[in-house]
């Protein structure tokens, strides 16, 4: 039921939690510790663009750890947030299974073999290109202002 309802609704609101846990006849607190124990569940909204990087051995000594901190800059959330509007999610895990392309980050469904800090920027260029004026990430603000110089 989880599952079901993470597919319909993107992920697992706290009302879907307590709607299953009054189906079951459970304690809603019962319902979200299963939900809470396995990594797949997510509890916030997803953003428009989901984009997971690789914080394994292979990919973290090639600097997903860089990356990783570069996007959370760029960005100006924590892994694991949405942006306040709503266009990226960012999220981490400790490997895809493909340590020869390290590093790896996962566009929405899109794999990006040997990724850089420089390549991710013009992703979020690329996001934000779609989005139109008005809307910026920090990297896309700073390469606007360079670029008007
Ligand atoms: S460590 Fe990154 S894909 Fe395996």
């Amino acid at each position: 039921m989880l599952q079901a309802a993470q597919t319909s609704l993107g992920y697992l609101p706290a009302d879907a939690m307590r709607a299953i846990a009054q189906h079951l006849m459970m304690p809603p607190a019962s319902v979200e510790g299963v939900a809470s124990f396995y990594a797949q569940f997510r509890f916030n909204k997803p953003g428009r663009h989901r984009i997971t990087i690789c914080t394994g051995t292979a990919c973290y000594v090639r600097g997903s750890g860089a990356i990783l901190g570069d996007l959370q800059t760029d960005l100006g959330i924590p892994s694991g947030q949405t942006t306040a509007d709503g266009e990226v999610s960012l999220e981490s895990v400790s490997c895809f299974g493909a340590c020869a392309l390290a590093p790896v980050v996962v566009l929405d469904d899109k794999v990006l073999r040997q990724q850089t800090s420089d390549g991710m920027k013009k992703v979020l260029q690329d996001i934000y290109a779609e989005v139109g004026p008005g809307e910026s990430c920090g990297t896309c603000a700073s390469a606007s202002e360079e670029g008007g110089k």
